[in-house]
């Protein structure tokens, strides 16, 4: 396949080309839900999908640490084709992790088996700040290696590369691993906002070189995680962290790929992470969609939204709860709409129920 700018897939509106190679999945189900065009069927994928329940998953991980298994470009292939293959979904994630660009630039982290992401020596300084320098592509030749091997390899299914909102990252940064207040990073962010603004401000700038990675590699859509930004007043959000989040949007918005953004509780927030740049803004369980519709306004897509706990009722229930959801979507006459769990595929969760859901998101949606 040639890249002529004559093929709408092959480069981006500033004339920048982008891998041909990426036009194989340009008229999926999910690319076309991203792009608000019809569709045969409401695409679906899981957030999570990679890993965790999967029998394979644990069995090729076996013995690996979690990040450096997100370093080895075979590995990182077979995890993320093994839901693709199983459950049949419209899209591929990417494996790897939101703290796998604060390793690439040094910073001392490590993934925790049940517990996440743990940080040695916490930022709470500027001096501390000078440990998180910029990430070059040369930092992550793995990541590039590795997308390459998943689109010759996935051909019409979507690759979704992803990075950690500058909220998030620092909020692990801050407090030095998951904490359920974010007492730290919310003392550093309303006491001293200077260093605030100047930690979100290089995190934007790694997780921005991060994307651009992803998307050069050949990525075609790119979801920002922002999991837990719904700690904050929306005033909060508009302040201290939507100006980072839009440096994000606004870096990668040269390229033509579709951008989602994330977090968990974020019912107050949904309209402004849609403004910091989102095609698609993805929702929760606890706001329904049509709500969901109205706070985020025209002219953006969604994606959600099933409580992930229902997966563990029995599959009629599963299927009524999922009914519901497409019903909400259809109601509102959009094709912009990628089914989706409100937060992630739990360890616990059955693999078939996974499965059996796929399936009935098809059946019950085919146009
Ligand atoms: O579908 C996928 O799982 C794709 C890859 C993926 C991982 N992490 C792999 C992973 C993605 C998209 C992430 C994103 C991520 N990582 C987020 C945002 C998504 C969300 O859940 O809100 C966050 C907050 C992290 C940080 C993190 N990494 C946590 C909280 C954990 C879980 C710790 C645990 O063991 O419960 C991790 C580890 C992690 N990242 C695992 C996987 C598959 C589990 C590690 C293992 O299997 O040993």
């Amino acid at each position: 396949m040639s890249e002529t700018t004559a093929d709408p897939t092959a480069a981006t509106h500033d004339g920048r080309t982008t891998p041909a190679r990426r036009g194989a999945a340009y008229d999926s189900a999910f690319l076309r839900a991203c792009r608000n065009e019809p569709v045969p069927h409401t695409p679906v994928w899981f957030m999570r999908q990679a890993g965790r329940s999967l029998p394979e998953y644990l069995k090729v991980r076996d013995g690996i640490p979690m990040l450096e298994s997100c370093m080895r470009p075979e590995l990182v292939k077979e995890i993320t084709l093994q839901p693709v293959r199983r459950h049949k979904v419209d899209a591929a994630i990417f494996f790897s992790d939101i703290v796998v660009p604060l390793k690439a630039v040094g910073i001392d982290v490590d993934i925790k088996p049940g517990v996440g992401p743990v940080i040695a020596d916490p930022i709470r300084s500027f001096e501390d700040l000078r440990r998180l320098r910029p990430l070059e592509p040369d930092d992550v030749p793995y990541i590039t290696e590795a997308i390459g091997l998943l689109v010759d390899e996935l051909g019409g299914t979507p690759l979704i590369g992803f990075a950690g909102a500058p909220y998030t990252l620092a909020s692990y940064l801050v407090e030095g691993g998951p904490s359920k207040n974010h007492e730290n990073t919310k003392a550093m962010m309303y006491g001293q906002p200077e260093l605030w603004a100047a930690l979100v401000d290089r995190l934007a700038d790694i997780t921005s070189a991060f994307l651009k990675v992803q998307i050069e590699a050949g990525a075609s859509a790119v979801q920002l995680f922002d999991s837990w930004v719904g700690s904050l007043a929306p005033d909060d959000y508009r302040r201290s962290v939507m100006p980072a989040s839009t440096k994000v949007f606004d870096a990668v918005a040269e390229y033509d790929v579709p951008k989602i953004h994330f977090g968990v509780g974020t019912g107050e927030l949904l309209g402004l992470m849609g403004q910091a740049g989102a095609d698609i803004v993805g929702v929760d369980w606890r706001v329904p969609l049509n709500v969901a519709a109205e706070r985020v306004g025209p002219g953006k897509g969604l994606q959600g939204n099933l409580d992930p706990a229902v997966l563990f009722a029995p599959t009629e229930v599963v299927e009524a709860k999922a009914r519901e959801v497409l019903d909400a979507a259809r109601a509102l006459g959009t094709s912009g709409h990628i089914f989706n769990l409100g937060h992630g595929v739990l360890p616990s969760m059955d693999p078939d129920a996974l499965s059996r859901l796929v399936a009935y998101v098809h059946e019950a949606s085919a146009r």
